[in-house]
């Protein structure tokens, strides 16, 4: 009687080890890139010039090694190269960008570029044919150059051509693409108003990048209306926004510190998440009263925030059926005035340490997410870990097995909704500024080889056992 109950209780302690260690069986799990990292072909049959082509061909000095995308993976003709990596992965889901000026190369409906058509059908195509579900960004940072010669996103009529050309999307691939993300880190992105380097490079700090918040917002909910009222009863699929953080953790435990924390959070993801996820919509206070006094302040006549009419603030909460977010570090912040007057940096009034890799924080953003923004489940669309290459990458796969467990415990422990990952990145791409000075892939690519080949690293043996079993086998739990 007495071994029976022993052995009971060591199974009991075994399946509750097991259970901490295992992912949900109907987890996803994959790997993720963006077109202009990885497609090449910059001009190539039919595809029109974007912003990052425009910068980087005409200011060559703003990437490491006067690179640019122009080639990159080539995976505009290796893209069944890219979909055998995920195969050895075991991939359940594979995150990509459509380059807007590959399938509209002004932008706009006046010309639908066919061959850029076929070539993301191939692509889908090749994908489903091997199981692996598409999770399409329709936006990763390579807006039409021709519409970026109107202003780009602070002039708000690229609502209008962001809604038709996601309308477009729908109807050539909404058959078989299920997961949408309308924009990748519009925190990043929209810093290219208000900085040198950043795609467009306009410096209008403080001022272009709050406008073009206030666009990418707006197209975001038309997007996911339009897909709620045109697309989903036939194509029953799910449209989401990715947003970026890296966690900011009170440098002390004062209450200056942790205001100066909460501060970060609203004005790198809260600014975009408040609206969309939020009960009460619209941008959150403390962004609008930091905004809006500074401006005072500086003697102008309006606030640098644009608002949203009540019926926007409506119209825009709640339009998202899932919440996906990247997170890479941890950073440590406190009170303090940086950046130039104006902008968004003095706006935050925070001064950030460099990042620190702490999975912690990771756990810690997923719950601050999930209690922010109750009710939608969320897919990690970006996590990894940068190093300057080698296939024999055991940094990477520490990263991997410590981060991997920090969303574990968010999952099993906490109860966060979390119910996908990709891993940035499926290959090494083009690391915008940087070039490809650093890597991120799980798999090598050749670029002296004629196919541009790609090997697996070691990296990518661990993560193919993870995304087979899901589960994060017991001895590689540093967590
Ligand atoms: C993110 C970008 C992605 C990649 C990683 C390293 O900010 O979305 O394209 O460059 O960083």
């Amino acid at each position: 009687m007495r071994l029976l109950i022993t052995f009971t209780a060591v199974l009991a302690v075994a399946s509750a080890q097991n259970a901490t260690n295992r992912f949900p069986a109907d987890f996803m799990f994959g790997a993720a890139t963006a077109a202009y990292q990885v497609e090449g072909a910059w001009n190539e049959d039919g595809k029109g010039e974007s912003i990052q082509d425009y910068m980087f061909h005409n200011y060559p000095e703003y990437m490491i090694g006067e690179d640019n995308g122009d080639v990159a993976c080539d995976s505009y003709h290796q893209y069944l190269q890219d979909v055998e990596m995920l195969k050895t992965l075991n991939a359940d889901i594979y995150r990509f960008s459509i380059a807007w000026s590959r399938v509209l190369p002004n932008g706009d409906l006046d010309f639908i570029n066919q061959a850029g058509i076929d070539y993301y059908n191939n692509l889908i195509d090749a994908l489903l044919a091997n199981g692996i579900q598409p999770l399409v960004t329709m936006y990763h940072w390579d807006l039409p150059q021709a519409l970026q010669y109107i202003g780009g996103w602070p002039n708000e009529l690229l609502v209008d051509y962001f809604v038709e050309y996601a309308r477009l999307l729908f109807q050539n691939f909404g058959d078989r693409v299920k997961w949408w993300l309308t924009f990748n880190e519009p925190h990043q992105f929209t810093m290219g108003y208000a900085m040198l380097g950043v795609a467009p490079s306009q410096p209008a700090p403080g001022i272009g990048d709050y406008l073009a918040t206030h666009t990418v917002i707006k197209a975001h909910a038309r997007v996911w209306h339009m897909y709620d009222e045109e697309f989903r009863a036939t194509q029953n699929g799910s449209v989401g926004i990715t947003l970026n953080m890296d966690w900011p953790e009170p440098e002390t435990n004062s209450t200056e510190d942790a205001e100066a924390a909460d501060r970060a959070r609203q004005f790198v993801m809260g600014m975009f998440a408040h609206p969309i996820y939020s009960q009460d919509g619209d941008y959150p206070a403390v962004v609008r009263q930091q905004v809006d006094a500074n401006s005072a302040a500086e003697g102008r006549p309006r606030s640098r925030l644009p608002t949203f009419t009540q019926e926007e603030i409506e119209y825009i909460r709640g339009s998202a059926d899932f919440f996906g977010m990247n997170h890479y570090n941890t950073t440590f912040v406190t009170p303090g005035l940086t950046g130039e007057s104006p902008s968004k940096t003095r706006d935050t009034a925070v001064i950030t340490s460099d990042p620190v890799r702490l999975p912690w924080g990771l756990r810690k953003q997923l719950n601050w997410v999930a209690s922010q923004y109750p009710g939608y489940p969320i897919i990690i669309t970006e996590n990894g870990r940068l190093n300057f290459g080698g296939r024999n990458d055991t940094d990477r796969i520490e990263y991997y097995t410590e981060y991997l467990g920090a969303m574990l415990e968010a999952i099993n422990t906490d109860g966060v909704p979390v119910i996908g990952y990709t891993a940035w990145s499926l290959i090494d791409t083009i690391e915008w500024n940087l070039g490809f000075t650093v890597t991120y892939g799980l798999c090598e690519v050749d670029k002296t080889s004629p196919n541009m080949t790609r090997t697996p690293k070691e990296s990518a043996a661990f993560m193919s056992e993870v995304f087979r079993t899901k589960e994060l086998p017991s001895q590689y739990n540093l967590y």
